[in-house]
């Protein structure tokens, strides 16, 4: 399966997921909470469900969340868990009338304090509110669990995990030892054979290592003047997520983020090989994530598909081929073949196991479908039989659009054959649009006192759909695709201090169906500033 960033409500998109498929879900909902985090996420329309929404109090939060987590209940494997990040506006609610009544209250694990430092405001006649709280539930009796040890535990002393050495510096066993091994009792007790005494406190020396981690976490939460911070008011640090995924999964386990935000989720997941699947009804968060995907994308990122609800041909036509073939017949439904495409041209098999080839062109003309004839025979051929004498289709040829002389192919083969074949173009499958226009002015600010110039972008985006954000990349190489320093730029203007040099600047606009358009802009700054 494919890593997926899906946009839509969680709610719609997990009832078509498939029941016991997912290993771990974290979930870091909206909070109800009158500051009003989501308003500062989204557009007119998530404003307005933000307030319809909530206007009926904490219960018609708790009804909309239980809906969903319900959900996640059916959606987790037996050994699953979940992790549901919260604070305290909601934390009693949720526990009692949510993860107790789905999940139950005996697959209560823990319930996690993340504890931060960050500016507390005038709190004069109480204690300023610095943790939130992470309920931990598993599915069953049965889940996986890896023992972590505490990375920050300067000053405890706990015994639960050593490096035991003697004192001229010689390891006496392996290292990192949980403390009732017994190879260590064992070699205790040959050192009190061979010596004679009990050893004195120096003559065998415990380093402590670490005590396994506990449910109070101190993390820092993302500062927001560092490069890691994505431009995401609820942004949370990748550290907490680490914790949890090695806690909870292994290499390979699929993790669902059905709120998935500014992506922190994901991207740790990818980070730690692990599969995943991440949901927001924003166009805002699914585009950014997308993008901080891309900047960290290595040999060894697994590749990911992002669904839309619209999109555009171009970016369609321009997709490296294989990817488009893998994608389309996803879209379909169907199963993509694992490998780049065999003799035959079949590049996967629908739900019902029949044969699918795409063509990425136009106009498709005769001799396409006569050769897709033959492959699906020789594909295989009872099932071609079966499906001829059923009257059902032999296979299905998807292209963006087909010729007439494939369309009186396919009729003349139905008539003279009773071979059916079906027809299937792109636009069917996923509703294509307009991608947005983009145009990039440069404006001369001057010079600075270092000799830099001081120069203004300014990109203006223009879609009927309405223009979501923008983002930069300073530094763009064609090579290495688009990794946009500033991924999320609501306004599209950006002042700059360059210094004399050559530049290519990428900025890439997204409208509110997430379709995208990219300007790169040659400029070279020496006494004056040239666009090439
Ligand atoms: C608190 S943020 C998540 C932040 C994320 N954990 C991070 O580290 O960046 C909540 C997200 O839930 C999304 N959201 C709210 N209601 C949703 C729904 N019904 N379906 C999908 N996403 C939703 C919002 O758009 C927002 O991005």
């Amino acid at each position: 399966m494919e890593n997926e960033l899906i946009l839509g409500d969680n709610l719609e998109i997990m009832r078509k997921l498939p029941s016991e498929s997912i290993d771990l879900i974290y979930l870091d909902p909206p909070f109800f909470s009158n500051r009003n985090y989501e308003v500062i996420w989204g557009d007119e329309g998530e404003i307005r469900s933000f307030k319809d929404r909530w206007s009926g109090g904490i219960e018609h939060y708790i009804g909309w969340l239980k809906e969903r987590v319900q959900e996640m209940h059916r959606l987790l494997k037996p050994t699953g868990s979940i992790f549901l990040h919260c604070d305290w506006h909601a934390d009693a609610y949720i526990r009692v009338y949510i993860l107790d009544k789905i999940f139950g209250e005996k697959n209560f694990r823990n319930e996690i304090i993340w504890h931060y430092k960050s500016f507390h405001g005038n709190v004069k006649t109480y204690f300023a509110k610095k943790h939130d709280t992470i309920f931990f539930y598993t599915k069953s009796n049965k889940w996986t669990f890896h023992r972590l040890f505490d990375d920050d535990n300067e000053g405890t002393i706990d015994f639960e995990r050593w490096n035991p050495y003697l004192v001229d510096g010689t390891k006496i066993l392996g290292s990192n030892m949980p403390m009732q091994d017994s190879r260590f009792t064992r070699f205790y007790r040959r050192w009190v054979k061979e010596n004679k005494r009990l050893p004195k406190p120096d003559d065998i020396v415990y380093e402590v290592v670490g005590q396994a981690l506990d449910t109070v976490w101190d993390i820092k939460p993302v500062d927001p003047k560092s490069g890691d911070r994505i431009g995401y008011p609820t942004q949370k640090p990748e550290k907490l997520m680490e914790k949890i995924l090695n806690s909870v999964t292994n290499e390979g386990d699929l993790i669902l983020d059905p709120f998935v935000g500014g992506g922190t989720t994901v991207a740790v997941a990818d980070k730690l090989k692990r599969q995943w699947i991440g949901i927001d009804q924003s166009v805002q968060a699914v585009k950014v994530t997308e993008m901080r995907l891309y900047n960290q994308r290595d040999l060894f990122s697994s590749p990911f598909t992002v669904k839309l609800h619209k999109y555009d041909y171009d970016t369609l036509r321009y997709k490296d081929a294989f990817d488009f073939e893998t994608w389309i017949v996803e879209q379909h439904g169907g199963t993509p073949n694992s490998k780049q495409r065999g003799d035959l041209g079949i590049d996967g098999r629908t739900r019902e196991g029949l044969p699918i080839q795409v063509k990425r062109s136009d106009n498709i003309g005769r001799n396409v479908i006569d050769n897709f004839r033959s492959a699906c025979e020789r594909f295989d051929a009872n099932l071609f039989e079966r499906n001829k004498k059923a009257g059902q289709p032999i296979g299905v040829l998807i292209a963006f659009t087909f010729g007439k002389g494939a369309i009186e192919e396919v009729a003349r083969l139905k008539i003279q054959q009773g071979i059916t074949i079906k027809l299937l173009q792109v636009e069917e499958i996923v509703p294509i649009a307009k991608k947005p226009k983009i145009s990039v002015t440069v404006k001369d600010l001057g010079v600075d006192e270092k000799g830099h110039r001081e120069i203004e972008f300014t990109a203006i985006g223009e879609s009927d759909s309405g223009i979501e954000m923008y983002s930069w990349d300073w530094d763009y190489k064609e090579t290495n695709g688009f990794k946009p320093e500033i991924l999320l730029d609501k306004e599209g203007v950006q002042v700059r201090r360059l210094k004399p040099d050559a530049y290519i600047i990428a900025v890439r606009v997204f409208d509110n169906q997430g379709l995208e358009s990219t300007e790169v802009i040659r400029l070279k700054v020496n006494g004056k500033i040239k666009r090439l």
